[in-house]
């Protein structure tokens, strides 16, 4: 994928936020009929983070934000766009970019938001790096929110131990520099398969009613099997697709930042691209699953804890609700 004008947009700054309280694999086995033992070695989280009653998507957007401006010695009045990949809005409209502006004091820059799920990071990050490359904005900002525990059914065992709360975001840059940052992305999606990973209620199809709440219609619906089966088809076709494209082979690859939504996931992907789980980024652990938000949440803790140098290979990979999928190749400034 080669950049007009020989151009290319690079990652200068990286940040992440997680509300502090923990809840525990022990904790939820006091709410629903599970344990620390199957949640361990079905997914392999041990906890997550949820955010408190009154904090929304876009404050921990905003707190993740402020960590990459930092991080990039950019300032908020610097940034040209704004976009957020959530599946959790601090309201259906106004968007959350719009919340995150108005936030961090930015100017009165584009500013909207990408629903693909866990995949809505990426696509994010693509979508930024195309419209810098056609429009010629400097400076993008770039995030992934999410407050799953607000679209969570704290009474299903089958999907209340997977997800969590949190936000990740990055800065991009453009530079006058061609075949650096971003070297190559790809998005699909398979659309037969919207109904084994979804919010059924609250949309146009079925408007939040009593009866709705009641049917707990609010909250996430999941075929966990079926989504697992996909995962890791997709997860490898994008994977090996990114790499043949950009004319590299997975030994080039530096390191993983794979979507964080279960170890068994993340193992098959390692196998089948023959590179060690050493070269995994895994923090699932400690945050489960924050669907928009876990490839920056896990970028920003690989990129300050040394673990991504200048010229490094990093490929990122996700699938989600849609379901959707995407990956990223970039190469570190
Ligand atoms: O970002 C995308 C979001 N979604 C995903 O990534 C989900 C992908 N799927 C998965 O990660 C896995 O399918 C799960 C972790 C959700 C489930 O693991 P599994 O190995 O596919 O288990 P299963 O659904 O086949 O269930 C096995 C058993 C069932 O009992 P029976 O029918 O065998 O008696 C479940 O009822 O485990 C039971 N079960 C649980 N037991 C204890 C399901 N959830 C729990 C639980 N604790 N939390």
């Amino acid at each position: 994928m080669s950049a007009p004008n020989g151009k290319s947009v690079v990652v200068s700054g990286v940040g992440s936020y997680t509300p502090p309280r923990v809840l525990t694999n022990d904790d939820l086995s006091k709410m629903v009929e599970t344990s620390d033992e199957w949640i361990r070695t079905r997914t392999g989280i041990r906890e997550r983070r949820i955010a408190a009653p009154d904090e929304t998507t876009s404050d921990m957007a905003a707190k993740a934000a402020a960590e990459a401006l930092a991080d990039s010695g950019l300032k908020a009045a610097d940034i040209d766009l704004l976009i957020v990949g959530t599946v959790t809005p601090d309201m259906p409209f106004p968007n959350t970019a719009c919340f995150v502006q108005q936030k961090l004091g930015m100017g009165k820059v584009p500013a909207f938001d990408v629903e693909a799920a866990c995949s809505g990071f990426i696509y994010t990050m693509e979508i930024a790096r195309s419209l810098m490359l056609t429009n010629g904005y400097r400076h993008a900002l770039v995030i992934g929110a999410e407050k799953l525990s607000s679209i969570t059914n704290w009474q299903d065992r089958t999907t209340c131990v997977l997800f969590g709360d949190g936000a990740g975001a990055t800065v991009l840059s453009l530079v006058d520099e061609p075949g650096v940052g971003i070297l190559q992305s790809l998005m699909g999606a398979d659309g037969t398969e919207t109904g084994i990973l979804c919010v059924p209620g609250g949309g146009s199809a079925s408007p939040s009613t009593v009866e709705t709440i009641e049917r707990s219609m609010h909250t996430i619906h999941m075929q966990g099997n079926q989504v697992f089966k996909i995962a890791v088809r997709v997860m490898c076709q994008s994977a090996v697709e990114i790499l043949g494209k950009a004319g590299y082979k997975a030994e080039d690859v530096s390191i993983v930042i794979p979507h964080q939504a279960n170890n068994r996931i993340i193992e098959a992907l390692a196998q089948r691209l023959g590179i060690g789980m050493d070269r995994f980024k895994i923090n699932l652990d400690r945050y489960g699953n924050t669907s928009a938000a876990s490839i920056p949440i896990a970028l920003d803790e690989a990129h300050r804890n040394g673990r991504i140098h200048p010229g490094d290979l990093v490929l990122l990979v996700a699938f989600g609700g849609g379901l959707t999928w995407a990956a990223s190749l970039v190469k570190w400034q």
